[in-house]
């Protein structure tokens, strides 16, 4: 009989744990897949808008127009990787942004075209 409480208490920590690993995926997926365009703006201006326009036109010869959806034709993972990693003149986001910040501005950029 105590082995058997032994064995139940365990699987009671694995449901737990599982449980956890639940709530921290529906917690952490739908942030990211549906950021906040409002602190996504906040965070443009602050970061993006000096090459990229107030707009999303930049003003650097070749670089994607986000008014006119440029740029923009790519899944958001793809274009989070390219605001993490940089990108010719564009500096890496990597250190100061966090991958939420960068959705909220992924979010942000799609707004943005008319
Ligand atoms: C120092 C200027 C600068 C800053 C700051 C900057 N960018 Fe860029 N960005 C560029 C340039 C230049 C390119 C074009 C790079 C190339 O194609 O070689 C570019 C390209 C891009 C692209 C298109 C990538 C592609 O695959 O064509 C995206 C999306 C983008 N930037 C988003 C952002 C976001 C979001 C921020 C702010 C978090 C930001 N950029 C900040 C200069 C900048």
């Amino acid at each position: 009989m105590h082995n058997n409480s032994h064995w139940l208490k365990q699987i009671g920590i694995g449901c737990r744990s599982a449980a956890l690993l639940c709530c921290a995926m529906l917690v952490g997926v739908p942030s990211a897949m549906a950021g906040d365009p409002i602190n996504g703006g906040k965070l443009y201006n602050q970061h993006c808008k000096k090459c990229h326009g107030a707009d999303g036109k930049s003003s650097f010869p070749g670089v994607a127009d986000f008014s006119r959806g440029e740029g923009l034709l790519k899944a958001d993972g793809e274009l989070q990787q390219k605001i993490n990693n940089g990108k010719g003149m564009m500096p890496a986001f990597r250190s100061m942004l966090t991958e939420e910040e960068i959705f909220d501005v992924i979010t942000y950029l799609r707004k943005l075209r008319r």
